[in-house]
């Protein structure tokens, strides 16, 4: 059903799909909704994250596991443009993501800082440099991750407005394929600070001074407006938000 996508159902099948997916949802929110007003919390959790949130993610809900251990926690991994569908359709209780759009109808907090940096292998010839000006990186070449992740959005906004016209020489599936490729001397690139904790400790990949940078982006947690959220979902929210909170003081 998604646009481009060749599809084996007949015309009819089609418009059925669409219908049953409609029903489906509605089924399952009324559950929710019953459950919700006898007071029951049916103790399971949807949590869909961006992508890049995964580097933290996981610790999150483990911790939150830890203290609440009766709930049931299923995680949906994928970039900024599968989940904002994910969210339309109402599959996930919350999600973790950068700043949502504002013509979906979510309530959003944010809840910490992603900068947003530029990364090159060790061997790089600027990887001394101090105070790179993004005019020196205009023979460079930029591995960049997929159409559709909310990391490429904002260097391609941050490059724009700054009049710098950079040069792609790949374009990866993800944060993991865009790190191997500048530790192999495919080029730079731009990364959530997040992804690249363990590979800077390591010395395995170096962040490059460069004027302007980070890119300073937030986190928010979403959920749909109008949606109830179950106190697991809800207690989940405030666990992200305060962690998010104790995140910032400690970088203070
Ligand atoms: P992504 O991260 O690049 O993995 O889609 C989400 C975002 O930065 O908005």
């Amino acid at each position: 059903e998604q646009s481009g996508k060749k599809s084996y159902l007949t015309k009819a099948g089609d418009a059925m799909l669409v219908h049953a997916r409609t029903i489906m949802r509605h089924l399952e929110a009324a559950s929710e909704e019953m459950n919700d007003l006898r007071g029951e919390d049916s103790g399971r959790l949807r949590v869909a994250i961006a992508s890049t949130v995964n580097y933290f993610a996981t610790q999150l809900l483990a911790d939150f596991a830890r203290e609440n251990p009766a709930v049931e926690i299923s995680l949906d991994v994928t970039n900024r443009e599968s989940l904002l569908s994910r969210l339309e359709a109402n599959l996930p209780d919350l999600a973790l993501m950068g700043k949502p759009p504002a013509d979906l109808d979510l309530v959003s907090e944010s809840f910490m800082d992603n900068p947003l940096i530029v990364i090159a292998s060790p061997d790089h010839p600027l990887a001394n440099a101090r105070r790179i000006a993004l005019a020196d990186l205009a023979e460079a070449h930029f591995v960049v991750r997929e159409p559709g992740s909310g990391t490429r959005v904002a260097m391609e906004r941050f490059f724009s407005e700054q009049g710098f016209p950079y040069q792609k020489s790949m374009e990866l599936m993800g944060n993991e394929a865009v790190k191997q490729g500048v530790e192999a001397g495919l080029g730079l690139a731009v990364v959530s600070a997040h992804t690249v904790e363990k590979e800077l400790t390591l010395q395995r990949l170096v962040q490059l001074d460069v004027d302007g940078m980070p890119i300073m982006r937030r986190w928010y947690v979403a959920y749909r407006k109008g949606k109830r959220l179950s106190p697991t979902a809800e207690a989940f929210r405030r666990f992200v938000i305060e962690a998010g909170a104790r995140r910032s003081e400690l970088a203070s």
